[in-house]
């Protein structure tokens, strides 16, 4: 079957089978492979992606229901070479050690901005929540995503 989605504010159009997952056409097939598999259950974040503005884990998310759907994957948040804030804070807190979670971490901290600009520390834990990291602690996940809510606002 044939798969029209946008992906990274790009048209795309793939031919998936019907029970392709939405990470595997990511990617496999479009080659974005930023999106990771880590327990490939829905348990762990680290394929994380923004569909149509809410996150969802693109292990478990058919890619078939997402026909027509808007997708954003870590490739696509930078301007150029230029880091989005969530991202560019991450770095300047030392906000990772392996990476291998980072990508989802990064798309639920910017997630959760674009929805809630003011969003306190308690909120911000809360959207991070399902992303599983085993290196980092979350302290400066966290603190990196509230960092970067004051640059968004500048
Ligand atoms: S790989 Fe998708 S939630 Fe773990
Ligand atoms: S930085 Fe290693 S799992 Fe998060």
């Amino acid at each position: 079957m044939t798969l029209n989605m946008v992906v990274n504010r790009k048209p795309v159009s793939v031919e998936i089978e019907p029970y392709a997952r939405l990470l595997d056409v990511l990617r496999t097939q479009l080659k974005l492979t930023g999106a990771k598999e880590g327990c490939g259950i829905g348990e762990c974040g680290a394929c994380t992606v923004i569909l149509d503005g809410e996150t969802v884990d693109s292990c478990i998310t058919l890619a078939a229901s997402c026909e027509g759907k808007s997708i954003e994957t870590i490739e696509g948040i930078s301007d150029g070479d230029q880091l989005h804030p969530v991202q560019q804070a991450f770095v300047e807190h030392n906000a990772m050690q392996c990476g291998f979670c980072i990508p989802g971490l990064v798309l639920s901290g910017k997630n959760i901005l674009d929805k809630y600009p003011e969003a306190d520390r308690e909120r911000i834990v809360e959207a991070i929540s399902g992303n599983l990291c085993r290196c980092t602690g979350y302290k400066q996940v966290v603190d990196a995503i509230e960092d970067a809510k004051d640059k968004i606002d500048e």
